[in-house]
């Protein structure tokens, strides 16, 4: 009973002391929830990644899918010709269905 007790308590000190998306691996979304800019999106296969970059120096930030190996290769930009100027990016879902890229003042991208 007590081992029980402790081992629950300590799964979820692991859960809260690391980032979610390490602990429970997702690989979608549902409508109530989106990915913030440092939370990434891993395809079930492990080939491809969704989330927030910065290509080069540059200090904009892109949703993007790139290949989830060393080579990082970035397949799909969402926002290319309208960047997020800050770490404020969120990727949701609205009550009608549509995907939508929205930057810190709520504005779809
Ligand atoms: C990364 O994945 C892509 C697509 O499968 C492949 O073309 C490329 O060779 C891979 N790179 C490495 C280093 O595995
Ligand atoms: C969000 O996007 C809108 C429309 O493009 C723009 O007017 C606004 O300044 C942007 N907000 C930020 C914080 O970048």
């Amino acid at each position: 009973m007590e081992t029980h007790l402790f081992f629950a308590f300590f799964c979820a000190w692991i859960c809260l002391s690391i980032p979610l998306e390490s602990c429970i691996a997702v690989d979608s979304i549902r409508m109530d929830q989106s990915i913030s800019d440092g939370e990434t999106l891993v395809s079930s296969g492990q080939s491809f990644e969704l989330g927030f970059f910065s290509p080069g120096s540059s200090k904009n930030r892109y949703l993007g899918i790139w290949y989830k190996n060393t080579t990082q290769t970035v397949v799909w930009v969402a926002n290319r010709n309208n960047p997020i100027v800050d770490s404020y990016g969120v990727l949701t879902i609205f009550n009608n269905g549509a995907l939508v890229l929205l930057n810190q003042t709520k504005s779809v991208i």
